[in-house]
Formats: structure tokens, sequence, C-alpha cells
């Protein structure tokens, strides 16, 4: 079966909640508000939420588990998840990702997930995941099972997701950081992926910071602090946007969804505000004349610097 039988083609953007339920505790006013955006994402129109077992400590998939078991069948999104490393051993096993995907489960509410991502495998080598007993025959297990609709695998590091991707195993990847407007290094594996059939995610658009609330002394990208040249590099970048009456994180948004390497562009929400405002900003056109004058502008200065595969 490939990979497209498997899952549900996406809509063109995803819902990321990793910050969902972060600094909020069982039963609090936060937590009753939390749940409350996490329904308008479930009821949003767009056909996947993104989370995973470790995010906010489980709290993203207990707050949305709430809400998905408050609206019923009425919610239009399903609900993508990630298996993860034990948080207290470390072990990242076959038998990991069973019981990793059992809590995904209790705490969602759910009894099949439509995509099952292996999250950050950085600290496996590659013949401990995809080896008898790794972790990789757990999610393949879990697909033959039926429990998980496809497998995917999600991460960073452009050398290790590509060794994850040639393996062939899976049905999607998603990538983040590397294919935006500053950095685009995921290219070569997305095209990889697109070849083999995968439906592939680009996650983190805004470079988690960077490319939406502009070049500002603290400005991060990719969850590091971004250097004096990239802010350099990013003011250029703003005052073309700005020529063109367009806003930075709607150009960056367009970066990712015009591309045909892509299937579903993954965006971190935390509030209803930036809900609307996203819909605002996909609507967005950018010139070709505007594409041209950013390419001109030359690579900018990424900070990321991905290790070997191991
Ligand atoms: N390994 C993995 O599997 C992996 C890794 C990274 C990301 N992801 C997925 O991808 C999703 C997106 O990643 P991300 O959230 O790190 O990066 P992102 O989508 O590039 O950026 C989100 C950040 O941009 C800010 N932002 C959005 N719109 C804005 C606006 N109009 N003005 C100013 N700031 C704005 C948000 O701030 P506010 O908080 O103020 O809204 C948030 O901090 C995650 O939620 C997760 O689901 C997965």
């Amino acid at each position: 079966m490939t990979a497209e039988a498997r899952l549900r083609t996406p809509s063109s953007l995803t819902l990321g909640l990793s910050n969902l339920g972060r600094s909020t505790t069982v039963g609090s006013v936060e937590e009753r508000g939390a749940i409350d955006f996490a329904e308008l994402t479930l009821a949003s129109g767009h056909t996947y939420v993104d989370t995973s077992s470790n995010y906010a400590g489980g709290r993203s998939e207990a707050v949305l588990g709430a809400a998905a078991t408050r609206l019923g069948p009425t919610r239009s999104a399903d609900i993508i998840t990630k298996v993860d490393v034990d948080p207290v051993t470390g072990r990242f096993d076959r038998d990991r990702v069973w019981r990793s995907f059992d809590e995904s489960r209790a705490r969602l509410g759910i009894d099949t997930i439509p995509l099952l991502h292996l999250h950050d495998p950085d600290m496996l080598s590659m013949s401990e995941a995809l080896g008898p007993g790794g972790a990789v025959q757990g999610l393949v297990e879990l697909r033959d099972s039926g429990a998980v609709g496809a497998i995917g695998v999600a991460g960073g590091p452009i050398p290790m997701m590509s060794a994850y991707v040639s393996s062939g195993v899976f049905d999607a990847v998603l990538c983040h950081n590397r294919f935006t407007l500053v950095d685009q290094s995921a290219t070569a594996l997305f095209e990889d992926a697109r070849r083999r059939g995968m439906v592939v995610f680009n996650a983190a658009p805004f470079g988690a910071g960077l490319l939406a609330a502009g070049p500002r002394q603290d400005a991060r990208y990719a969850y590091l602090p971004a250097s004096a040249e990239l802010l350099t590099w990013t003011r250029a970048l703003e005052l073309l946007c700005r020529e063109h009456d367009l806003s930075l994180p709607a150009v960056a948004l367009a970066f990712s969804l015009q591309s045909s390497l892509i299937d579903s562009t993954v965006v971190g929400i935390s509030s209803p505000r930036r809900l609307d405002e996203l819909d605002e900003l996909q609507r967005q056109t950018v010139p070709s004349e505007l594409w041209a004058k950013i390419e001109q502008l030359g690579p900018a200065p990424t900070p990321i610097v991905d290790p070997p595969a191991r």
C-alpha cells in the first residue's frame, strides 16, 4: 500500500501544538482556556494537528484529549502524534515505542492514530534504531496491527533524517527549521522523500521565531540565538517584504506553502489570535519579483550545523 493510501491527504497547513498545555495545571483556569483553544484547532478545518508524547511533558496530548472528547465526532482535524524516548531510563527501543504509544492513546482518549512519528531519535545509532528489537520495529508492528495508519520520522539533522528516509520504511517525514527563507538544507531530503512517494511535512516555517517576530536583538532561529550577521540579513529581507506591502511572516509562510516538495507546513500555534492571523497570512500572495529580489540577497548565515548520522 502506498503512503498516500495509508494517510488522508493533509491540508496545506498543519497546526503545531508543542506549546499546548505548557505551564497549566490540571483543573486550573489556564487549563480550561487551553482546552477551549485546542477545541478551536480541532474544529478549524485543517486536516491535522501535530503533537507529541513529550510536548509539555505530555500535557499537550492531555489537553488535546480533553478537547477531542468534548467535541466528539464533530472535530474536523485528526491528531498526529510521536513516540519519544523514555524520559527516565533513556530507553528508545521496540518496547518503549509500544509503551509511548499506549501512553499517548490514554492521554488522547483515542484508540487509533492516523500517523505516528518516531520523534527526535538523535541518541540512537541507525543500526540500533533499524535493527531487531529497535524502535523502528515497534513502529512497523503498530502499523501492521492497524492501530496506526501510517508511520513517519520527525526530527532535524539532515544526515540522520536522510538515513531514515532512505531506509524505505516510513510513509511520512517531518523536518523542522531547514526549509525556510533562512535555511534550505532540507531540499534534497524532501526531494528524496517525494521520489519515494512519502508525505512531506515542513515544520517551523518561521524558524520558531525570527521570521515571525522579526529581527529583534533577542531573536532566535531554530531555538538558537540569531547572530548579528543573521539579524542584518533578516533586516534586509524584511525591508524587501515591506517594499511590496507584505509582512515578513507572510512571506516566510508563503515560501513553504508555494513549494511543490511539501504536502503540509506545520506552524506553531498557541492562541486563538494566532489562528486568525494564520488565516490572514495564508491569503497573502507573493509576487515573483519579490522572490527574485530575495534570491539576490544571497544565502543567509544559518546557525544550523548538523552532525553526521550515527
Ligand atoms: N522534531 C519535531 O518533530 C519538531 C520540531 C520542531 C517543530 N515541530 C512541530 O512544528 C510546529 C512548529 O514549530 P515551532 O512552533 O517551533 O516553529 P514556527 O512555527 O516556525 O514558529 C512558531 C513561533 O512563531 C511565533 N509567531 C507565529 N506567528 C507570529 C506572528 N504573527 N508574530 C510574531 N510571532 C509569531 C509564535 O509565537 P507565539 O508563541 O507568541 O504564538 C511561535 O513562537 C511545532 O509546534 C511542532 O508541532 C516538530
